[in-house]
C-alpha cells in the first residue's frame, strides 16, 4: 500500500515537474530572482510596512490597467488602516451601483464594503489571484515544486518581472510589438530569434505591459527606498497578500495542529505500552 502510495506521489511530482519545465522551456532560459521576503518558510509572517508599501505602489502606479476585483477594500484593516483611513482611501475608486438613479445605475465613490473595482480597459489580467496563479511555473530549474522546496513563488516571479525588462536583443526586428522582458515566457517571440530547430536562443518573450516601475516612481513617507529592486519586491509582497490574505493564520493554525498531533501520539505510545504490557511480559 505504502509503496503504491510513493510511486503514484513521484509520479505525480515527474509529471507536474515536466510540464512546469516543458513552459519554462518554451520560453529559453527566463530566470527568477530568488528575494527574501518575510513570509517564506513555516514561520513567515507578512510584513506590515512592506504590505503598505505595496498598496502605494499599487493604487499609484498599477492600478490605472490592473484591477483587484476579488479584495474588498476594508480587508486593507489589516495593513494596519482604521476606519477612517478606509473610507479616505476607499473614495478614490468610482463603482458602479445598480440601485442608485432609480435602478438604472450610476457611479458612486467606493466604500469600503466595495471591492477594488476590476479594470478592464486596458486588457491587462485581474491581479487578486496573481501571486498564486504564477506560483508553480517558475524557478531556476523550471520546478513546480521550487516553492516547497526554496520558497519561491508567485511573489518572486512577480518582482522579477517588474525588473526583467531589457533592450530587445539585436535579432528582434525593430517593429516586434511588445517590450522584452526576461522573465516573461508566455508571450509574442519574433521567428527571427529561433535557431534552425526553432529553438528560442534569447531568454524570456515579448510582453504587452509596459515597462511600469523604473524606480522612484513613488515616495514613502519614512525615507524607505524606492529604488526598482525595492519597489518590486514591496508590490509583489502586497500581491501575494492579495492572493492569500490569510496566510498568517493558516500558519499559526497548523502549529496548533501539529501541536496536537504531538501530544496525541505521544499519548497513543504509552496506551500501546500499557495495553501490551501484561502479554509482553510472558515472554
Ligand atoms: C499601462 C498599463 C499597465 C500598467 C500601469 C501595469 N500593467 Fe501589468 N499588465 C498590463 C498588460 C496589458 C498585461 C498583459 C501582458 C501580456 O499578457 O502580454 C499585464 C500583465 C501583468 C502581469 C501578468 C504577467 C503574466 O505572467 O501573465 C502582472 C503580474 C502585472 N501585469 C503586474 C503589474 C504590476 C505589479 C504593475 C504596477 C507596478 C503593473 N502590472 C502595471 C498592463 C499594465
Amino acid at each position: 500500500m505504502f509503496k503504491k502510495l510513493t510511486l503514484a506521489a513521484l509520479t505525480a511530482l515527474g509529471v507536474s515537474g515536466a510540464l512546469a519545465s516543458g513552459a519554462h522551456a518554451a520560453g529559453g532560459e527566463a530566470h527568477v530572482e530568488d528575494y527574501a521576503f518575510s513570509f517564506e518558510g513555516p514561520f513567515g509572517s507578512y510584513d506590515q510596512m512592506q504590505l503598505q508599501r505595496g498598496l502605494k505602489i499599487f493604487t499609484e502606479v498599477c492600478a490605472s490597467c490592473h484591477g483587484l476585483k476579488y479584495v474588498p477594500i476594508r480587508d486593507l484593516g489589516a495593513l494596519g488602516y482604521n476606519e477612517d483611513q478606509l473610507f479616505a482611501y476607499a473614495e478614490q475608486f468610482d463603482v458602479f451601483d445598480q440601485e442608485l438613479n432609480d435602478g438604472d445605475g450610476d457611479f458612486r465613490p467606493a466604500r469600503p464594503a466595495d471591492n477594488f473595482p476590476a479594470v478592464t480597459s486596458a486588457a491587462a489580467p485581474d491581479l487578486s489571484m496573481m501571486a498564486k496563479a504564477r506560483a508553480g511555473f517558475h524557478g531556476p530549474y523550471g520546478l513546480g515544486i521550487n516553492q516547497f522546496f526554496k520558497g519561491i513563488g508567485g511573489a518572486e516571479y512577480i518582482a522579477s518581472l517588474m525588473a526583467g525588462y531589457h533592450e530587445a536583443p539585436e535579432c528582434a526586428p525593430e517593429d516586434f510589438p511588445g517590450y522584452y522582458n526576461t522573465v516573461f515566457t508566455v508571450g509574442g517571440y519574433p521567428e527571427e530569434c529561433k535557431n534552425e530547430e526553432g529553438a528560442h536562443t534569447v531568454p524570456g518573450s515579448w510582453i504587452a505591459m509596459p515597462p511600469p516601475l523604473a524606480g522612484d516612481d513613488v515616495e514613502f513617507d519614512d525615507g524607505h527606498s524606492a529604488s526598482l529592486h525595492h519597489e518590486a519586491a514591496d508590490v509583489a509582497a502586497f500581491l501575494m497578500w492579495t492572493a492569500e490574505p490569510k496566510m498568517n493564520q493558516r500558519k499559526e493554525a497548523g502549529f496548533i495542529g501539529v501541536f496536537f498531533l504531538l501530544i496525541l501520539s505521544v499519548l497513543l505510545y504509552l496506551v500501546n505500552k500499557r495495553i501490551w504490557a501484561p502479554i509482553k511480559r510472558k515472554h
